[in-house]
C-alpha cells in the first residue's frame, strides 16, 4: 500500500519497506547515485529518495526524472546519515508515471512572484507557499466543524441560488436561463423575469443568514459554510467576487452570548490549526509574516477588545492620526479605520458594537436609541473586518418598519416576517469571512492566494 509522507516522516522506522506515489521537487545527480526529493502534499518537507545506479533502468529513468515528473517509488527507509532529515529512503524500483519537460514546466527551482503563480493557478498548489495555505486551510475547516458539532450546533446547507437580498446592498449576480441575445420584455422594456427559468429573478446568495434563521428556529443552534457571491467591484486584498461563509445562528441569544461564541470560536480554531499544522505555520512565520506565531499565541491567549462603535470613533478623533477617509459618528469605518483600532491602538482583535442602524442591514436589532443596532463586527489586525454579525430585530412591527425605513419592499419577505409572526425568540448569529480567517492566520498578503481559484473582477479561469 502507498504510504502517506508525512506519516513516514513522523513515524516510519528504518529497515521498513514502503512505497510512495509523489512529484518530484528536485533532483540532484551525484556520481554512483541521485538525490531526489519527493513531495505528496501531505506534508511541507518531502522525502528524501536515493537512487543508486543498480536500481533497473537507472540511466534511462533519471532522464525521464526532473522537478514536476509524477513518481512512484518502492523501497527501504534508512536512517539518513546527512543532516536535514531523519530518514531516506533507499530505492529498490521507480516508475515514472508523467514527465514534466524542464523546458516548459514552469515551477523550476526559483522563488516566483505570487503574481506570477496566479497566472497559472492549476499548478501552484505544487509549491511550497500554496500547498501550506490549502493544508492549512482544510485543517480551518475541519476544526470548524469540530467546534459546531462538539457544541450540539446543525449544519445546515443553505441554498446558493436566492432570491432575497440579505444584505440588502444590491451587489448580487442574476442566475438566468435566457439566451441573453434575446431576452424577453416587458411592455415597457424591462427584462420580463416571469419568462425566466425560476418565473422570477434570481440571484446567487450573498450569505445564508436568512435561510439559517428559518432553521434556527426549529433546531435552535445551527451553522451554515458555504460558498457566498458579492458583485461589488472591490479590487483590494481583501475582497473577492467569491468566498466562503460560516455562519452560526442561535436561538435564544443575544448580543452578548453572540460575541462570547465568536471569540470562543477564533481561539478554538486557531489553537486547531497550531496543533494540527505546526510545520506550515512555522514556515509562514519565517518566510511571509514574521508575526504569523505571535498572532496565533495572543489569539488563543489573550481576551478580545470589546468597545462600541461610539467609543471607536472617540478614539479615532483623540487618535491625532490624518487618514484619508473622514472619521464622523455616522460614517461607515473604512479599512484604515479598522487597522487602527485593532493593530495599533488595541493590538488585538477588537469587537465593536452597536453602530448607527442606517449603515447596517435590516435584519439588526433596533435599540432603544432609536438610532444603533445591536450589531457586532470583529477586526483583526492587518485584515480589517473579519466577521460580522448581529442580534436579530425579532419583534415582528421594528421589522416591518425598519424594511421598510430602508427603502425595500417588505412583499418579498413574507416568510422572513412569518418567523417573527409565529414562536418568534431572541436569537442572534455572525458571519465569518473564511478567506479573510485564512489571510489573518497565514500572514498571505493577498486573498486570491488562500482560496484555490479566486474569483475577482475581472478574473475567472478554469
Ligand atoms: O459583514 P457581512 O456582509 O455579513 C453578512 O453577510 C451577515 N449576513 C453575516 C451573518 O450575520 N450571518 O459578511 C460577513 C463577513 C465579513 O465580515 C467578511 O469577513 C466577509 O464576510 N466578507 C468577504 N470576504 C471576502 N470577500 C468579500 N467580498 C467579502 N465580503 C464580506
Ligand atoms: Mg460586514
Amino acid at each position: 500500500m502507498t504510504q502517506r509522507i508525512i506519516d513516514l516522516l513522523r513515524n516510519g522506522q528504518p529497515n521498513e519497506t514502503v512505497t510512495v506515489k509523489g512529484w518530484v521537487r528536485t533532483k540532484r545527480e551525484q556520481k554512483e547515485f541521485t538525490f531526489i526529493e519527493v513531495n505528496d502534499g501531505s506534508s511541507m518537507a518531502g522525502l528524501q529518495v536515493v537512487v543508486n545506479q543498480d536500481v533497473p533502468g537507472y540511466a534511462e529513468t533519471m532522464k525521464r526524472i526532473s522537478t514536476g515528473a509524477s513518481v512512484e517509488i518502492a523501497g527501504t527507509l534508512v536512517e539518513s546519515p546527512a543532516k536535514g532529515q531523519r530518514i531516506e529512503l533507499r530505492t529498490d524500483s521507480i516508475i515514472v508515471y508523467g514527465e514534466a519537460d524542464p523546458e516548459t514546466y514552469p515551477l523550476q527551482k526559483k522563488r516566483h512572484s505570487f503574481e506570477f503563480l496566479r497566472e497559472i493557478a492549476h499548478l501552484r498548489s505544487r509549491t511550497n507557499t500554496l500547498g501550506a495555505v490549502f493544508r492549512v486551510r482544510n485543517a480551518a475547516s475541519a476544526a470548524i466543524h469540530q467546534f459546531f458539532q462538539e457544541r450540539g450546533f446543525l449544519w445546515i446547507h443553505t441554498p446558493i441560488i436566492s432570491a432575497s437580498d440579505c444584505e440588502g446592498a444590491g451587489e448580487m449576480f442574476t442566475v438566468t436561463g435566457f439566451d441573453l441575445n434575446k431576452v424577453p420584455l416587458t411592455a415597457d422594456k424591462q427584462v420580463d423575469y416571469s419568462k425566466d427559468f425560476f418565473g422570477r429573478q434570481a440571484y446567487l446568495t450573498v450569505s445564508g443568514q436568512l435561510e439559517a434563521e428559518i432553521m434556527a428556529m426549529a433546531f435552535s443552534n445551527v451553522y451554515t459554510f458555504g460558498p457566498t457571491f458579492r458583485a461589488e467591484n472591490s479590487n483590494t486584498s481583501r475582497h473577492l467576487a467569491e468566498f466562503w461563509m460560516v455562519e452560526p445562528e442561535m436561538a435564544f441569544c443575544d448580543l452578548e452570548g453572540d460575541m462570547n461564541l465568536a471569540e470562543e470560536f477564533l481561539k478554538s480554531v486557531f489553537q486547531h490549526v497550531m496543533n494540527t499544522c505546526p510545520e506550515d505555520m512555522e514556515f509562514f512565520n519565517q518566510r511571509i509574516d514574521n508575526s504569523v506565531l505571535a498572532t496565533a499565541d495572543n489569539i488563543i491567549n489573550n481576551e478580545f477588545a470589546r468597545v462600541t462603535y461610539t467609543e471607536a470613533i472617540a478614539l479615532l478623533e483623540k487618535s491625532g492620526k490624518t487618514f484619508e477617509y473622514p472619521v464622523e459618528w455616522g460614517l461607515d469605518m473604512q479599512s484604515e479605520h479598522e487597522r487602527y483600532l485593532a493593530e495599533e491602538y488595541f493590538k488585538k482583535p477588537t469587537i465593536v458594537t452597536d453602530y448607527p442602524a442606517h449603515i447596517k442591514a435590516f435584519y439588526m436589532r433596533l435599540n432603544d436609541d432609536g438610532k444603533t443596532v445591536r450589531a457586532m463586527d470583529i477586526l483583526a489586525p492587518k485584515i480589517g473586518e473579519i466577521i460580522g454579525g448581529s442580534q436579530r430585530e425579532e419583534r415582528l412591527d421594528v421589522l416591518e418598519q425598519r424594511i421598510q425605513d430602508v427603502g425595500l419592499d417588505p412583499a418579498p419577505y413574507w416568510w422572513y416576517l412569518d418567523l417573527r409572526r409565529y414562536g418568534t425568540v431572541p436569537h442572534a448569529g455572525f458571519g465569518l469571512g473564511f478567506e479573510r480567517l485564512v489571510q489573518f492566520m497565514t500572514g498571505m498578503g493577498n486573498i486570491r492566494d488562500v482560496i484555490p481559484f479566486p474569483r475577482a473582477p475581472q478574473e475567472v479561469e478554469f
